[in-house]
């Protein structure tokens, strides 16, 4: 994946337990990269070791790893200059997951060898979304699950995702539901349209 997915987990790793724990994360996973590339694309296993480490070292699940990671990924791209793309993705929740596949064709273009997830959405009721994600990965679903809190609580929601559907030898794909609960908070709708 591009160095920015590494980026973003430093990122996090370091906000958890400071440039000490960075570094036994690295060390524990074998990886001597100094300094990750946003812009250079390194091997998926270099991503798949990191988390693997992370878990062991911070003494937390992956899965819970790959959660937390799916909600800082929103924050981060945007902290990272990807604000502006964003924010052309929607202006509110539907239209946002409904251009998932197109925030990550615009991304294509400066970062060629990206290999995409993709997502196909439906509205089940007016609280309830139905998210199909579609990727030639594994393992990445809890992710998704942190993903879609985060992009949530981007439009000032409160939301439950619960992975509904799991990708097995007779579906292609992994499915989630995600359920709006209680009122829009006005002031994060204020706080989320800030710009980055
Ligand atoms: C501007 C914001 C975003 C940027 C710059 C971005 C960029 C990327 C990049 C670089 C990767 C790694 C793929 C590769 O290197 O081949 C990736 C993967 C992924 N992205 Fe995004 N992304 C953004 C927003 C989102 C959002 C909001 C979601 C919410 C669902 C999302 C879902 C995913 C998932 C699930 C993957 C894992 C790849 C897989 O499943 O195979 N991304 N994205």
């Amino acid at each position: 994946m591009y160095g920015l997915v590494n980026k973003a987990i430093e990122d996090l790793a370091i906000s958890a337990g400071g440039e000490e724990t960075w570094q036994r994360i690295k060390d524990e996973a074998g990886v001597d990269v100094v300094a990750f590339v946003s812009m250079d694309a390194y091997d998926d296993d270099l991503t798949y070791r990191l988390v693997g480490a992370a878990s062991r070292v911070l003494g937390m699940p992956a899965e819970e790893i790959l959660k937390s990671f799916g909600r800082h990924w929103v924050l981060y791209t945007a902290r990272e200059g990807y604000g502006p793309l964003l924010e052309r993705a929607g202006s509110s929740l539907g239209e946002f997951l409904a251009n998932l596949d197109a925030l990550h064709t615009r991304v294509g273009l400066t970062m060629p060898a990206l290999r995409p997830p993709s997502f196909q959405v439906d509205v089940v009721d007016d609280a309830t979304f139905l998210v199909r994600y579609y990727s030639e990965r594994g393992g990445l679903s809890p992710m998704v699950v942190g993903l879609l809190e985060g992009v949530g609580k981007r439009f000032g929601h409160e939301v439950v995702v619960t992975h509904s559907a799991h990708r097995s030898e007779v579906l292609d794909h992994d499915e989630f539901l995600l359920r709006i609960v209680g009122e829009v908070s006005l002031e994060a709708v204020a706080e989320a349209v800030q710009p980055a």
